[in-house]
């Protein structure tokens, strides 16, 4: 897998991934969460591709105290290889570079394997609960 920052021309295959992955929600506009990242930062949206092709995705971002990773796909062909390992290094590398100390990232409670998944990978549960509020509504 080769990792490069996320191009204009990606933009079907990466909300297709999304969709494949069941990432996307109806509440957040794949098309308008792009849009955002790449008039924010676009550099930390990352795409991995294969012979041309897209298949994995990581759109991180770094607030000046803590990083974050979202969208965070591996296309089912080739998961289970280690890819959704090293797009995760690739994004704590980055941000590390940036002088980020810590990386953060949402799992949902309907995926509680994925729990484990990212413990296995040094990140641990912290003592708070999440707190969000919408500011802009998609749908
Ligand atoms: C989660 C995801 C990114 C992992 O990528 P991947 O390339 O399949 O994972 P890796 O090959 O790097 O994983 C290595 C290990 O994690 C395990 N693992 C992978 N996905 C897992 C999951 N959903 N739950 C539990 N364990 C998982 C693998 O079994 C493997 O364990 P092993 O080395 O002991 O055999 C990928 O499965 C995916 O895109 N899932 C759908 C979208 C999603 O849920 N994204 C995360 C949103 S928070």
């Amino acid at each position: 897998m080769q990792i490069r920052a996320f191009r204009d021309t990606d933009e079907a295959a990466i909300i297709a991934l999304w969709e494949r992955c069941g990432l996307t929600r109806p509440w957040n506009d794949p098309r308008r969460d792009i849009a955002r990242k790449l008039a924010e930062d676009p550099r930390l949206f990352l795409v991995g591709e294969r012979d041309g092709d897209v298949m994995a995705s990581a759109m991180a971002g770094y607030d000046g105290h803590r990083g974050w990773v979202h969208y965070l796909a591996i296309h089912p062909d080739h998961q289970g290889q280690g890819h959704g390992m090293s797009l995760l290094a690739a994004v704590e590398r980055a941000l590390q570079a940036r002088g980020c100390p810590k990386l953060m990232l949402m799992v949902r409670n309907e995926h509680p394997t994925l729990i484990d998944y990212y413990r296995r990978q040094g990140y641990d549960d912290g003592d708070f609960v999440t707190l969000g509020k919408r500011l802009i509504a998609d749908d």
